[in-house]
């Protein structure tokens, strides 16, 4: 997949969602008994998922969209454009609200989602955003 066929109408939110499920297929999830798998494409054409992992101690558990987001960092950084997210049954997910934030700190409001809705822009799933802006004004 490539940044530029990111740009036309056929998308492969299918091989997208392929890559999401394959990521949820790794998550670690064993008091939710709900695994989460993300995936993104970022503007040079590369892809990035990750999944949830839980810890004992419940409230440190990471979102899937933490390991993408980390991911997306250690392999060159760059803006994500094509998000999707799946459950367990590897059906399309919301991302909680959380992780709407953190994907406008790599993706910002043109971000595309990938939602039970239709594919919808970050600035419609997360409207108003705070995000680095606010910190230079
Ligand atoms: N979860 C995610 O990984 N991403 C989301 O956007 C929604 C929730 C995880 C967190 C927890 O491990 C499990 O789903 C149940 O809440």
């Amino acid at each position: 997949m490539t940044a530029s066929d990111a740009g036309c109408a056929a998308f492969d939110w299918d091989g997208l969602r392929e890559i999401a499920r394959d990521a949820m297929s790794h998550a670690y999830a064993p008091y939710s008994g709900y695994p989460v798998g993300a995936a993104a494409l970022v503007d040079d054409g590369r892809t990035v998922s990750g999944c949830n992992v839980e810890n004992a101690s419940y409230g440190l558990g990471l979102c899937a969209e933490c390991g993408l987001v980390s991911q997306l960092q250690t392999t060159g950084g760059g803006r994500l454009t094509h998000f999707t997210c799946v459950d367990g049954r590897g059906e399309i997910l919301v991302p909680c609200g959380r992780c709407r934030q953190l994907l406008y700190e790599f993706g910002g409001p043109a971000l595309l989602l990938e939602t039970p809705e239709g594919v919808l822009a970050l600035s419609e799933m997360l409207p108003q955003a705070f995000g680095p802006e606010h910190l230079t004004k």
